[in-house]
């Protein structure tokens, strides 16, 4: 994975490009090769990537809507870049050097993915944008928005490598005041294509022995438990459908991903498979956990083409820190202090045989 390094090495650069404020919504393109993708800068979201399958056909394998205005209604983060915090925070409260932070309980008594009006509702900055490269999402979060702690900068490029590879690096820099910061990428993934039906018989390898278990209101227990011989164990590929019937509603789970270094930067964190399409997703990250999701909770939502979209269309790979972090002093910190850069970086590589 010598090139996956080259690849980081030139994306090491910090990002952050002073700019002008423009709230104008627009869609984006990048093209290499046969690889098309669409982007927002609504939400900093994905909207479609079309990709061959393994005769070449050309399909648009995420979950979306045709128009940007129809993202302003979504519900379930069709593609987009959730944060400042992502994931659930348990109680909607944390305490953060002796001072208590309320925020908004958007998901029963919980905050999730931010909050009412987390970063994937809200218009980002396009720093940066080059239609055979790459597009750069700056946003500026201020302080209190949404109930969090100080001001903070967040980026995120999205850039096709080697035709084949697409990388998404986000950083996070607050001004004055620690926060806690956990963006994630919320593409939902049907390989088949977006229209196909469901997930079910899709191929999955999770290089992950364990998970962070949940209660009811899917905040962890804190407890963090083996996956072998469990309905979560996808440690050797599998079917996604062969064991999804013992558990309740589906797969909507933190991973804890195994250190199985690439590179010092790197962890391999999952292959999904097709075997109608042939199609072949890879995905590496620097990030500890990863939720695995199998849209669950989605039901006769109106997508592109006219299609309505249903439980398990799709699946979920957000790489990311630990749900509930900030309320769980054994799970890895997401804490970031002034001076510090937040970094995440993720890679998926699309094959089809
Ligand atoms: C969004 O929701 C509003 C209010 O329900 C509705 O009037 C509007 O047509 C919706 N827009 C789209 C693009 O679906
Ligand atoms: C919220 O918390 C209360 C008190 O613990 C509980 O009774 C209620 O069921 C919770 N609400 C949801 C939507 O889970």
């Amino acid at each position: 994975m010598s090139n996956l390094s080259l690849a980081l090495c030139i994306f090491l650069g910090i990002v952050f490009v002073s700019y002008a404020e423009d709230t104008k919504i627009g869609i984006y393109e990048l093209r290499r090769g046969q690889f098309q993708i669409k982007l927002s800068n609504y939400g900093a979201t994905i909207m479609s990537l079309i990709v061959p399958d393994k005769n070449g056909k050309l399909a648009d394998i995420v979950l979306g809507y045709d128009s940007v205005d129809s993202y302003k209604n979504d519900t379930v983060y069709f593609g987009a870049l959730v944060g400042r915090v992502a994931n659930r925070i348990g109680g909607a409260h944390f305490t953060l050097d002796g001072k208590t932070y309320h925020l908004p309980a958007n998901d029963g008594n919980n905050t999730l993915h931010g909050g009412f009006k987390g970063f994937g509702d809200v218009v980002w900055n396009v720093a940066s944008y080059k239609m055979d490269s790459h597009i750069t999402f700056t946003y500026v979060s201020s302080d209190q928005q949404q109930g969090f702690p100080g001001k903070l900068e967040a980026a995120v490029t999205y850039m096709f490598y080697q035709t084949n590879k697409l990388i998404v690096k986000m950083e996070a820099k607050p001004f004055d005041k620690a926060t806690p910061v956990n963006l994630a990428q919320h593409t939902y993934w049907n390989l088949r294509g977006h229209d196909s039906g469901d997930i079910l018989s899709h191929n999955i390898q999770l290089f992950a022995s364990q998970i962070t278990p949940v209660n009811g209101e899917l905040i962890p227990t804190g407890e963090i438990k083996p996956v072998k011989g469990t309905p979560y164990d996808f440690l050797e590929p599998k079917e996604i459908g062969s064991q999804i019937h013992g558990l309740p509603d589906g797969y909507d789970i933190n991973y804890v991903v195994d250190k199985n270094t690439v590179s010092s930067h790197f962890n391999k964190v999952a292959v999904v498979k097709d075997s109608v399409s042939g199609r072949k997703m890879e995905l590496w990250s620097n990030q500890p956990g990863v939720q695995f999701y199998t849209s669950n909770m989605l039901k006769d939502v109106k997508g592109k083409n006219g299609v309505t979209y249903h439980q398990y269309a799709a699946l979920c790979l957000e790489t990311q820190g630990f749900p509930d972090s900030v309320n769980h002093p054994n799970f890895p910190s997401q804490i970031v202090n002034p001076g510090q850069i937040y970094k995440h970086f993720m890679v998926y590589r699309f094959t089809a045989q």
